[in-house]
């Protein structure tokens, strides 16, 4: 009899071990998700239930931007090794590199071929921009033109591919922006070369017209954004933007 009871204890203790056990170990399984589940809760959790954007986003397995703002992401979005800002992804508002030397060779080079090839090319251009610098820029534009025509053009501060340090505005010799809305012919001409060769020295022209519903920026045939010759060339021959080749949210803010 003795003998029976203590097995009964002894099933019991060891049935009660399994349950805490296993209890124990689904806690933790939730709590260490991996961080693209864990993403995919957050956007749960956060999205109103009717917006579309976070079903997008994980369709495309991409980072989730909802919600965040370059007061709250600590980090730029990099997907294969490219830094990705756009109106869905943000920069930190401190995040400040300065301008990138590479791209800066590269684009002295491809300034010093178009002025060799007679072309209306000034060695001016507008590069890096720091948040603070962004934010002057568009609190103006704003006041000018009014929120909605200036977001059209003008990244709100911590939105702008300006802040990676990777871009150049690209100016001619009257100190217009290349092909402008009322520039010269020479202007648009240049602007026309290189849309065809800015890809031979590793930048892409970043805001084309056939693009403005992934980019969500009207065209802009004088900024190119520096992505490194291989990318460039496939973005070139592929004609897609920078949101397709890496598969990514792109278009208007979420909010
Ligand atoms: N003009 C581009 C979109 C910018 O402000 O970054
Ligand atoms: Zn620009």
């Amino acid at each position: 009899m003795k003998k029976y009871v203590i097995t009964i204890v002894t099933v019991t203790l060891a049935v009660l071990i399994l349950a805490l056990g296993g209890y124990y170990y689904l806690n933790k399984d939730d709590n260490q998700t991996p961080s693209n589940t864990t993403n995919q809760k957050d956007i749960k959790k956060s999205s109103p239930t009717n917006e579309n954007t976070k079903t997008d986003n994980n369709k495309e397995n991409t980072p989730s931007t909802n919600g965040k703002t370059p007061e709250t992401v600590t980090q730029p979005t990099i997907i294969n090794g490219i830094i990705l800002a756009n109106k869905k992804h943000p920069l930190p508002a401190n995040y400040n590199p300065g301008e990138n030397p590479t791209a800066r060779q590269k684009v002295n080079k491809l300034i010093s071929d178009a002025q060799s090839l007679g072309l209306n090319v000034s060695n001016q251009v507008s590069g890096f921009r720091a948040y603070g610098t962004q934010a002057g820029l568009y609190n103006n534009y704003v006041a000018a033109h009014g929120k909605q025509e200036a977001d059209r053009f003008s990244a709100r501060p911590g939105y702008s591919e300006h802040q990676t340090g990777l871009v150049f505005d690209l100016i001619d010799n009257q100190g217009q922006l290349l092909g402008a809305e009322g520039t010269s012919e020479s202007s648009k001409k240049a602007a026309e070369w290189l849309g065809k060769n800015a890809h031979k020295y590793g930048f892409i022209v970043r805001y084309k017209p056939e693009f403005v519903e992934k980019t969500g920026y009207m065209e802009e045939s004088w900024h190119i954004r520096y992505v490194g010759e291989d990318v460039a060339k496939t973005i070139y021959e592929k004609n897609i933007s920078l949101e397709e080749y890496l598969n990514a949210p792109g278009g208007d803010y979420a909010n």
